[in-house]
């Protein structure tokens, strides 16, 4: 038969170097071609489900956007909205909206919720966020970091604070696309020991937990942080807060970096919890621009893997 394989999107673990530099050079021209206010829609006529079981703005609004300006309409499907919400088993949705859209987008707690839809879909899945990966993000990071500061094997890369989803997904590109990271993470909050240690096999040398923020941001060009309570963990907020005393990103902090760093940070932003107003507002913050390059990236993936 010819029945195309279908491909995912639900870590970076997978794909190689020269696919992710191809998505990348690609979300650059898409970001061209958009400013010059060119159409393109290959994917005219289809349709991409967008299914959210946790709260977004960046992620959902960009897709959804996205979508439309490859020519796809986009369906905002709120999990509590829908029967998944009511108890449907994901192997009885994941057929059942494959028969209906060309894409999925999924945003939920556990990854294991997501490996099953991608599991029971016939069509591509794609990973807006779960408890372990935020892979769009780091597309759009890599990205940014990117434009600011050139070719991917001369960033060197700072991670302050908790070693969640978003830091996963870092810890995987830097692997893969060949860059320094050192994580500063307080004790207990550290990245997962699996996504860890793949990514040294994969590696040698290039990704590090260090012992203090100081010593991860002295030297680098990207100092980069997220919420210390991630979606899901509310009720330790408290408990966080006190354990990530001094895994913030101040201005003390950027100063040990290199002068032409830049700071980034998914959004939303706690200020004066892990980053200071000063420095996310200040001039080596680049989290609008960040926070812009979600489309373009997404654009790629959807043109990529729905077209
Ligand atoms: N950074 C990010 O994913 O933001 P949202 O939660 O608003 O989608
Ligand atoms: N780590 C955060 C990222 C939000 C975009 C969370 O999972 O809530």
């Amino acid at each position: 038969t010819d029945a195309k394989q279908k491909r995912d999107f639900l870590s970076l673990d997978g794909w190689s170097k020269q696919e992710l530099l191809g998505l990348l050079e690609r979300a650059r021209e898409l970001k061209e071609l958009r400013r010059l206010g060119e159409r393109h829609q290959p994917l005219a006529g289809k349709s991409v489900g967008l299914v959210f079981e946790k709260a977004s703005t960046r992620t959902r609004v960009s897709f959804s956007v996205g979508a439309f300006e490859l020519g796809a309409q986009a369906l905002d499907l709120p999990v509590a909205q829908t029967q998944l919400g009511r108890g449907e088993p994901i192997p009885d949705a994941a057929r059942v909206l494959s028969r209906y859209v060309h894409g999925l987008v999924i945003r939920t707690f556990a990854h294991e919720r997501l490996e099953e839809f991608a599991r029971w879909s016939s069509v591509p899945v794609i990973n807006g966020l779960t408890d372990l990966h935020h892979p769009c993000q780091i597309l759009a990071d890599v990205q940014t970091a990117m434009e600011r500061l050139g070719a991917v094997e001369d960033l060197e890369v700072a991670w302050i604070g908790d070693g969640n989803n978003v830091a996963h997904s870092w810890i995987e590109a830097a692997s893969i696309l060949g860059f320094r990271l050192r994580l500063a993470c307080p004790e207990g909050y550290g990245p997962d020991a699996a996504v860890l240690a793949a990514a040294q096999a994969r590696a040698p040398g290039l990704v590090s937990c260090v012992g203090s923020p100081e010593e991860a941001a002295r030297g680098a060009n990207v100092l980069t942080t997220d919420v210390w309570a991630s979606m899901g963990q509310e009720e330790e907020a408290k408990v966080r807060a006190a354990a990530f005393a001094g895994f913030k990103i101040d201005r003390q902090l950027l100063s040990l970096a290199t002068s032409e760093a830049i700071v980034l940070h998914c959004l939303p932003a706690h200020r004066g919890e892990e980053i200071d107003e000063g420095v996310l507002e200040g001039p080596s913050s680049a989290v609008f621009d960040e926070a812009e390059n979600r489309l373009h990236v997404q654009k790629a993936l959807l043109e990529l893997l729905v077209g």
